[in-house]
């Protein structure tokens, strides 16, 4: 039998929960590897996007043979996407991508195409993975499952400024409808719908700041895993 003795912890939930910045916070706190599943999604999103409609399921399946997402840990610690070669870190953090990366994200193809890349990377590293399915699909034994989510009035209010610092003036009504629709979206697919997973502890940010949320999931953390190991 093979023994695993390699860590992980998922952290699920909706977009704008928070669960980048806490994920990636606690994994540098921790030394593990920090696994944004989301944005492996956002690249395959990214390329469809150059290709055409993500509405052609056919034209996107065909895309597949041709994708290679590689992530790199660089100097700085954080993940870089890396899509045939090209590194994308900065492109797929756009509006029309996050559209994209959900709409793909939904064909069943695409799905088994990236489940092997992540559970690779748990076989490998302590992973702290954050993503809709890490608890449920992808590492159903993970020693941490948490459901980290917010009202969608915060997780809308938290997007808008991200997108202003960028430079973006998306208004902040179409910033919650595009998040509603996501939401609508991530949970009422088919294959791997975001949802809580039974052994999941949830987390909710709503009245949070993001050293509030970092220490909260930390807290969940050392309780499952104990304090000499967190
Ligand atoms: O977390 P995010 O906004 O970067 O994710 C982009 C899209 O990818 C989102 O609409 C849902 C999808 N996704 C998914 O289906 N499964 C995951 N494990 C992670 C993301």
């Amino acid at each position: 039998m093979e023994v695993d003795s390699m860590r992980s912890i998922a952290i699920d939930g909706p977009s704008g929960a928070g669960k980048t910045t806490v994920a990636k916070a606690l994994a540098e706190r921790m030394g593990y590897y920090y696994v944004d599943t989301g944005a492996i999604y956002r690249s395959v999103g990214l390329y469809v996007s150059r290709r055409g409609s993500c509405d052609d399921v056919e034209l996107v399946e065909s895309c597949l043979p041709d994708i290679k997402v590689d992530l790199e840990y660089g100097e700085d610690g954080l993940q870089h996407m890396i899509l045939n070669g090209e590194d994308v870190t900065a492109a797929i953090r756009n509006n029309e991508v996050s559209a994209y990366a959900s709409t793909v994200s939904a064909i069943p193809a695409v799905r088994d195409c990236l489940l092997d890349m992540q559970r690779e990377l748990a076989k490998e590293h302590n992973v702290i993975m954050d993503g809709r399915d890490i608890g449920t699909v992808v590492l159903p034994d993970a020693d941490v499952k948490i459901y980290l989510t917010a009202s969608v009035e915060v997780r809308a209010k938290r997007r808008w400024k991200e997108l202003q610092e960028k430079g973006d003036t998306t208004p902040l009504e179409t910033v919650m409808e595009q998040i509603e629709q996501r939401d609508y979206a991530d949970m009422n697919r088919e294959v791997a719908p975001l949802r809580q997973a039974e052994d999941a502890v949830v987390v909710d940010t709503s009245e949070l700041n993001l050293e509030e949320s970092i220490d909260a999931v930390y807290q969940v953390i050392r309780e499952k895993l104990g304090e000499e190991e967190a």
